[in-house]
């Protein structure tokens, strides 16, 4: 096996190139991304993309939701925009049939699918749809469940720029491979995900795994065991996807996200009295101090 070429650090080669903000720029300056996920018993999971793409700079942010859980997600990030979907049954997102972005009025800088989605008929017709939509996107949790389920989907996505955050259950199911498999060898199992299916792969889990659809690969120094809770995941997919919306290459975008997330853990812990009992949210005040230091 060859050795990962890079590792991700801020004082290694590998150097972020953020779009400037200038001091007179309004929020249609820096992006709208599109939060789409959540269903009932999980809109926490959007709410907290989004404050994580909050903190990141991203201008406009708008979740949709299923419709009852826009009150939840609209109390717990005022700052973002909520849109409500129609509804399952089982509360989870039916889209319309007319595509899952027409009604919403507004062309999305970038789509981030997945946190809290659900895994119901109308969650699997929404990722069919987006699957042919050509915008970026960020895909994650349950869109990749459904993915894993319709793998010609995949095989022809038409997003410009695709990146998938699995963790290794999610990228189990993805690849095929066990769970210990991945494991025993996450870089070229990621590298040749990536390769085959023309995406960017965010393998998740302590020294996540990056890996380009040319072929390189990264292995993120940073973070700690508290991010191993509920809603870890869920900030960074509204990380990489804030930054993405901004104008930030999808490749800066991906490994300074990685990297800030773990960061803003080793910051937490340092400062707030440890790793074990982090919230996800107590990270969000570190992103935004990393995200000004870059
Ligand atoms: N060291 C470093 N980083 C870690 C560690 C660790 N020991 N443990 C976890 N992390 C990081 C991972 O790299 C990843 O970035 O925390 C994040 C955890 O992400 P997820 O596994 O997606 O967890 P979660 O936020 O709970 O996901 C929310 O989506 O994946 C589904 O089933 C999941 O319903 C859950 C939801
Ligand atoms: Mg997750």
């Amino acid at each position: 096996l060859e050795r990962p070429e890079h590792t991700v650090s801020l004082n290694s080669p590998a150097r972020w190139h953020p779009p400037a903000r200038s001091p007179a720029s309004h929020k249609g300056n820096h992006g709208h991304l599109l939060i789409l996920g959540g269903s009932r018993g999980k809109g926490g999971a959007p709410a907290l993309a989004a404050m994580a793409a909050q903190r990141m700079g991203s201008g406009l942010i708008t979740c949709a939701v299923p419709r009852s859980v826009q009150p939840q997600v609209a109390s717990l990030c005022p700052e973002a925009m909520t849109f409500a979907m129609d509804e399952e049954s089982d509360g989870g997102i039916l889209p319309e049939h007319r595509g899952p972005c027409k009604q919403l009025g507004f062309n999305p800088s970038v789509v981030a699918v997945g946190p809290g989605l659900g895994t119901g008929g109308g969650a699997a017709e929404l990722i069919a749809q987006l699957m042919i939509t050509p915008l970026p996107m960020v895909m994650d949790a349950d869109a990749l469940n459904l993915l894993a389920l319709q793998p010609g989907l995949l095989r022809a996505h038409r997003a410009p720029e695709l990146v998938l955050t699995p963790h290794p259950g999610e990228f189990s199911r993805l690849c095929g491979h066990r769970v210990e498999e991945i494991q025993a060898d996450r870089v070229t199992i990621a590298r040749n995900f990536a390769r085959s299916w023309r995406v960017w792969l965010v393998l998740k889990g302590a020294g996540t795994v990056i890996a380009s659809p040319d072929n390189r690969v990264w292995i993120n120094p940073t973070g700690n065991h508290g991010l191993a809770t509920g809603g870890s995941g869920d900030l960074l997919t509204g990380c990489i996807a804030g930054l993405m919306a901004q104008g930030w290459s999808l490749q800066d975008a991906t490994l300074a996200g990685v990297w800030m997330h773990g960061r803003a853990a080793e910051l937490s812990a340092a400062e707030q009295g440890g790793a074990a009992g982090m919230q996800s949210r107590d990270l969000l005040p570190y992103l935004r101090r990393l995200r000004n230091q870059l």
